[in-house]
């Protein structure tokens, strides 16, 4: 018998239904169903029909992780679950499943925040996490650089997208290009074909007076719409729109702030570990730039692998796993579903 907490967890803030179980650090199951195919045709992520696909996917998703790691629900020790941030609808889904678990099999709850799990989830693939660790979340919904003294209670925010989330940006360029959705996979794929110094497109609070109020924010708003403007001047002219070139200077845009601002930060904190999460961390220009960096600046880089980056429930599990392992109390059985819930705040 081993000591270390058998955590489920489950994730539904925004398309995926994640089921995931950890034994302490160790991964036994990753289960996750996406409704994504359903909103590509609305170009975007549309509410009621996540909720509605997290509500048919909820029982056969935990199902299936139970039967892929042989794990019997009567065994678990805690049951974790987003509380947020994410769409109100869909995180209702989880947690009211998170609860009736909780109340049926008589374990502990933990509400959790989605950005500090995807923060936590990397000690299954490389190991405890130094503390501090500078983490650069950057998903669809979000982008944030965080000072993260203690995954399970101590995480401050340095910065943040003051517009759109790095992914988002990726989503709208991929659509202007005639790219579907969601566009970050596929302009990370099409921009292998192109030139990244083709056009020269704005790095947004990079210079002069913005550095002095946005040092560690981020815009991608002006980004976009340098991009929309430039494609349309193209169209308009009757020339062709050279997709691969404009994907890749696009692409280089939004990295070479990402992991300046990344790195410039672990310098101002005196922090030698950081760490990539979200979405977009799945990025391979990302992933490429900021291990660059992070070598020349001494820092020590930690970017789970792809499938781990994107939305999921081992993520949840493994955040719950180090909570139930560092002794906190367990949430209250009514705890709420946060949309909006602050990064600070890692339990509901
Ligand atoms: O973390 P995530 O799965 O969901 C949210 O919490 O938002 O992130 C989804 C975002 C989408 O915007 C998607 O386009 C982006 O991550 N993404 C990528 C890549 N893979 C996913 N962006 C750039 N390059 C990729 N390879
Ligand atoms: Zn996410």
């Amino acid at each position: 018998m081993s000591d270390e907490p058998l955590v489920l967890g489950i994730e539904t803030s925004c398309d995926e239904t994640g089921v995931g179980i950890v034994r302490g650090r160790t991964l036994l199951v990753d289960a996750v169903a996406s409704s994504v195919d359903e909103h590509a045709r609305f170009g975007g992520v549309v509410p009621e029909v996540a909720s509605r696909a997290h509500l048919d996917a909820m029982v056969p998703t935990i199902e299936r992780a139970c039967r892929e790691s042989g794990v019997r629900l009567a065994d678990l020790d805690a049951i974790a679950v987003t509380a947020g941030p994410g769409l109100l609808g869909a995180l209702v889904v989880g947690v009211a499943a998170a609860k009736a678990l909780a109340v049926g099999l008589g374990t502990p709850l933990y509400g959790v925040n989605h950005l500090a799990s995807h923060v936590a989830v990397d000690v299954v693939e490389h190991g405890p996490l130094p503390e501090p660790t500078m983490a650069l979340l950057v998903s669809g919904g979000h982008s944030s650089l965080l000072l993260v003294t203690d995954v399970t209670g101590d995480v401050r925010p340095l910065g943040a997208s003051i517009d759109d989330a790095a992914g988002e940006a990726f989503d709208k360029v991929a659509r202007v290009l005639g790219l579907p959705f969601p566009g970050g996979p596929h302009i990370d794929r099409v921009a292998r074909e192109g030139n990244s110094v083709a056009i020269d497109f704005p790095r947004g609070l990079t210079a002069g007076k913005d550095m002095e109020r946005h040092r560690f924010d981020f815009s991608f708003s002006g980004l976009k719409t340098a991009v929309s403007r430039w494609v349309q001047l193209r169209e308009r002219a009757g020339e062709p729109v050279p997709v691969a070139d404009v994907a890749a200077s696009f692409q280089e845009a939004v990295v070479d702030v990402l992991t300046r601002k990344a790195v410039a930060a672990c310098r101002a904190e005196g922090v030698e570990d950081l760490l990539i999460g979200g979405g977009v961390a799945a990025n391979s220009r990302l992933r490429a730039m900021a291990q660059e960096r992070c070598d020349m600046a001494g820092v020590r880089l930690r970017v789970p692998r792809p499938g781990l980056c994107t939305d999921n429930g081992a993520m949840v599990a493994a955040l719950g796993a180090q909570m139930v392992a560092r002794g906190r109390d367990a949430s209250r059985l009514d705890l709420p579903a946060d949309s909006s819930m602050p990064v600070t705040l890692v339990q509901a």
